[in-house]
């Protein structure tokens, strides 16, 4: 069973996706995660990140390895746990580059669907998830949210991981990026074609899950056991990325 969740930054993928694969018991996928190790390697590197040929080679190096499970995704360069570290400023900042490398793209688009084919079943989150790594997937989200809502969630979890931020940097980079996710030529952010859309401004993680546990259902993807199974404590907290 293949899940996708796309949507803007800031609009709940990621803690929907984590918490709808803990509810089913199958992995969940961070696709961002794997544009942010490809920009670390390549701001560590130095390299120039309008080379093509040299960040496809960083694309497929096995310099770095995503280990998704159904509560957390692993992401590990050599020895070194680089989990936290790729969700910086510095390289948020810089990862919008590197998702509009048409090379890169192809390298972890093909590694995705390579990692769905081994894993069987995944709750995949993203941009692209939907409309063009998985077109066929047994369900797609899209989530939504006003840019108000989705800057200040991402505010509150960069200052919860220690980063010196104000709002109006946050704003600023929450807008940069919705601007490059969907006007990018390559892959820009779309609702997929059938996407389920959610709008989460005014939900908390436990309606979104909800919600998408019904259209699970109605899909005829989830029984009345996983529907009403309830875990209410788990799902308490704020809807983050
Ligand atoms: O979801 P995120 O903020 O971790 O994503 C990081 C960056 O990678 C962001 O600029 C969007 C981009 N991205 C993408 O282009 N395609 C994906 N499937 C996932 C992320």
């Amino acid at each position: 069973m293949i899940i996708t969740i796309d949507g803007p930054a800031g609009s709940g993928k990621s803690t929907a996706a984590r918490k709808l694969a803990a509810r089913l018991g199958i992995p969940y996928l961070d696709t961002g995660a794997m544009y942010r190790v490809v920009t670390l390697l390549a701001l560590e590197a130095e390299v120039d990140l309008g080379d093509e040929p040299a960040l496809q080679r960083l694309a497929e190096s096995n310099a770095y390895r995503l280990d998704p499970g159904p509560t957390h995704i692993r992401v590990t360069v050599g020895d070194r746990d680089v989990t936290e570290e790729i969700r910086s400023m510095r390289v948020s900042e810089h990862t919008r580059f590197i998702a509009a490398s048409p090379a890169v793209r192809t390298v972890l688009v093909r590694k995705q669907r390579e990692l769905g084919v081994r894993l069987g079943s995944i709750v995949t989150e993203g941009r692209d998830q939907g409309s063009v790594a998985f077109p066929h997937a047994d369900v797609k989200f899209f989530l939504t949210a006003d840019v108000a809502h989705r800057a200040e969630r991402r505010y509150h979890e960069l200052i919860a991981e220690g980063e010196d931020v104000t709002q109006e940097e946050v704003l600023r980079n929450v807008q940069e990026r919705d601007q490059t996710d969907t006007a990018r030529s390559v892959a820009p952010l779309v609702r997929p074609d059938g996407a389920i859309e959610i709008d989460t401004s005014r939900l908390s993680i436990q309606q979104v899950l909800e919600e998408m546990l019904h259209s699970l259902h109605d899909a005829g993807l989830v029984n009345a056991d996983q529907l009403n199974d309830d875990h209410s404590a788990a799902n308490a907290g704020r809807i983050g990325d």
